[in-house]
């Protein structure tokens, strides 16, 4: 998909009059209880629902990894990235694409996409998998560290989220977990220059992570995808440039 194509779709959005509300379809079916009514409506009504099987993504994630990656270019021809909590594979197809792990660009250099998940992921061309695997225990980071050989990461992405447990706080404490999993080990793997994205949820959390990254990266971003939705509390934290272990 060219990258204008998102843009020119948010232009709509917004002539439209909402950036974050979108246009209410009711499903035509009953549905048995009010929850599955409302996420019926939800996808119904949702556009990037719809963008996800018109382009071929997995899952309506691949829009937000798009729209921070066309803002801030982290993922460029030839890099080396690692998708935490991969599954089922959209943002492995985004990045797959955008640095060219597929040789789709013939003449231009290849990189490596290396995705990640507790859950399988299918086969995506140009990425290697390691499914069924807990991020967070030493001997699947060992494994991914072994896999990279002596290549560092140009980018570690985290998507991860822990199952909800419906305890608001302890959620929130389960997700910062698994960024400061995906921060320490892409200290580790990445070399200088490179990015780290991670997913976490709204709260008192994100301004300790945001100053812990600080220390070893130039620039410490908070974004909110016009693809996420509004009234979730998700919100991704992007470090850039690295700078190194000394
Ligand atoms: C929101 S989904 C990711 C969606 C994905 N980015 C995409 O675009 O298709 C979150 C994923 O994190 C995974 N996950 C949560 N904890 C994990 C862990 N400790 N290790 C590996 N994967 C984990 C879940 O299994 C789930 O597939």
């Amino acid at each position: 998909m060219k990258k204008t194509l998102i843009t020119r779709f948010f232009h709509i959005r917004m002539l439209s009059g909402s950036c974050c509300r979108y246009k209410k379809v009711q499903p035509s079916v009953k549905s048995k209880n009010v929850s599955s009514h409302d996420w019926l409506t939800r996808q119904l009504s949702d556009p990037f629902v719809e963008m996800a099987k018109k382009y071929n993504y997995r899952c309506r994630s691949a829009f937000k990894l798009i729209e921070i990656d066309d803002k801030f270019k982290i993922l460029l021809p030839g890099n080396v990235v690692i998708d935490c909590g991969a599954a089922p594979g959209s943002w492995t197809q985004v990045a797959v694409k955008r640095v060219n792990a597929n040789l789709s660009d013939k003449n231009g250099s290849q990189g490596t996409v290396i995705a990640i998940d507790k859950q399988l992921i299918y086969p995506i061309e140009g990425a290697s998998i390691f499914e069924n695997m807990d991020f967070t225990e030493q001997t699947s980071q060992e494994k991914l560290v072994n896999f990279l050989g002596s290549n560092r990461a140009d980018a570690v992405l985290s998507d991860m989220a822990p199952s909800a447990t419906g305890i608001r706080d302890l959620d929130r404490e389960n997700i910062i977990k698994l960024c400061y999993s995906a921060l320490k080990f892409a200290v580790i793997v990445s070399k200088k220059g490179a990015s780290v994205l991670v997913k976490l949820w709204q709260g008192q959390e994100m301004l300790d992570l945001q100053r812990d990254m600080s220390r070893f990266y130039d620039n410490v971003k908070i974004v909110k995808p016009n693809s996420s939705r509004s009234d979730s509390i998700e919100m991704f934290m992007l470090g850039r440039g690295f700078k190194g272990l000394r």
